[in-house]
């Protein structure tokens, strides 16, 4: 078979939903929310965009379940039926041409910037950027539950207007990443301590959600592979973590990595061996594959066709995530289909100087940018000017 031809495969996931093919866009937050959280018109021009582009599924940027623990100013916020008309507008135009949409669903704890009154974790351990994430409250077993009620009430909403499945943001240094993590959960009681204890307010959320969702709706978690810091959640932590999900029947577990201190999601400092493996946590998904039988979804680095079908038919993998590329070429599947494109190449987001480009900023504001043009009704911009942006931030937010 093709390369080409691979990727087109569909995919039964344990609940009994057949996906169209193997490509993922992964969840890139859009920050164009409305006020209060509302889903914008240009939200949903982005995804009817991305609809066309022939992914199996989209997975929607990070949809916050609490209005009061918000990760960035313009996030959807689903707390309740209130948006239920623009969630069916946002499905519909998706799903136009058989993609199938998945909101992704998060809660950000101690990675809430300080727009947020007040920031709460499992315990009460601070990001080291003090100026901009204030030090959080650890939450009562009372408000857990309260949580835990919220992510589901949200993957609930999703269902009812339309969309196609959820995932469960449990990477990325963000609240379910924290309980994980011995470094971020001090906690003595039934949510902290050992990794049973530790990894049940990820499974409480999935038991929820399974509930108020039913049997045939997918469900997905986002997790890390490591944390790549020293204490945090670890390699063999997160093996035993994906066995934990697997036997609760999970349609799909998407590997990445990293946090907020520690960017390896994004390709921050990887080996040159994994380099030239181009998919950052490689080695990785192979071990996860030997333990599980739930779908695997693998995010970061992909750029080749041949590299993505591969991966694929030597079973590493189920599915391929791609991110970054979409905001730049939103038919990338397609093309990919089609053959009219092999690989796809990224310009670099930086200004040169070391000490802006540290900052990480700039990366997520450039693609950013990407969507909220495509959500404009215009044509991406490979060549965007970083310097441009910069400026353009710094008017924003300093004058
Ligand atoms: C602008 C931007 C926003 C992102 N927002 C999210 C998010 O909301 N949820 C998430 O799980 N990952 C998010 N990510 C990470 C991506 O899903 C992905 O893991 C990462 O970009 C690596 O994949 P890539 O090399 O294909 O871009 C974001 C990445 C970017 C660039």
């Amino acid at each position: 078979m093709k390369p080409s031809e691979i990727l087109q495969q569909p995919f039964t996931l344990p609940c009994g939903v057949s996906i169209p093919n193997r490509i993922v866009k992964s969840a890139m937050s859009e920050n164009n929310a409305d006020k209060g959280g509302k889903p914008s018109e240009r939200l949903i021009k982005l995804y009817e965009r991305w609809g066309k582009g022939g992914a199996g599924i989209l997975i929607s940027g990070n949809v916050m379940m609490d209005y009061k623990a918000v990760g960035q100013p313009r996030n959807v916020v689903i707390e309740d039926d209130r948006f239920q008309k623009e969630l069916a507008a946002w499905a519909d135009a998706a799903q136009k041409e058989g993609t199938h949409l998945w909101m992704q669903i998060n809660h950000p704890g101690r990675q809430a910037p300080r727009i947020n009154k007040e920031v709460v974790s499992a315990s009460d351990v601070q990001l080291p950027m003090g100026k901009v994430f204030a030090k959080p409250r650890p939450l009562t077993e009372e408000e857990i539950w309260k949580v835990i009620d919220g992510y589901g009430t949200a993957a609930l909403m999703a269902k009812n207007a339309g969309w196609k499945g959820v995932q469960i943001h449990g990477a990325h240094g963000y609240l379910v990443s924290q309980f994980l993590s011995t470094r971020t959960n001090l906690r003595t009681d039934q949510w902290g301590g050992t990794l049973e204890n530790r990894a049940r307010f990820a499974l409480e959320i999935y038991r929820d959600m399974r509930k108020k969702v039913g049997a045939g709706f997918p469900i997905g978690i986002k997790i890390n592979s490591a944390d790549f810091q020293r204490g945090a959640f670890t390699e063999e932590e997160s093996l035993e973590v994906i066995d934990m999900l697997s036997a609760e029947g999970m349609d799909m577990i998407e590997v990445s990595g990293g946090t907020y201190e520690k960017a390896a999601m994004m390709g921050a400092k990887q080996k040159k061996s994994t380099k030239q493996r181009e998919a950052y946590f490689a080695d990785f998904i192979v071990k996860a594959r030997n333990r599980t039988k739930a779908p695997l979804l693998l995010t970061g680095g992909f750029r080749t066709l041949d590299v993505m079908a591969a991966a694929i038919e030597n079973k590493e993998l189920d599915f391929v995530g791609i991110a970054r590329p979409f905001a730049v070429y939103p038919a990338l599947a397609k093309e990919f289909f089609e053959e009219k494109r092999t690989d796809v190449h990224l310009p670099k987001t930086t200004t040169g100087i070391k000490f802006i480009d540290n900052m990480g900023f700039l990366d997520i504001a450039w693609y950013e940018e990407q969507m909220r043009m495509m959500g404009n009704g215009e044509e991406p911009k490979p060549k965007l000017s970083t310097w441009k942006l910069l400026f353009k931030f710094l008017k924003a937010n300093l004058f």
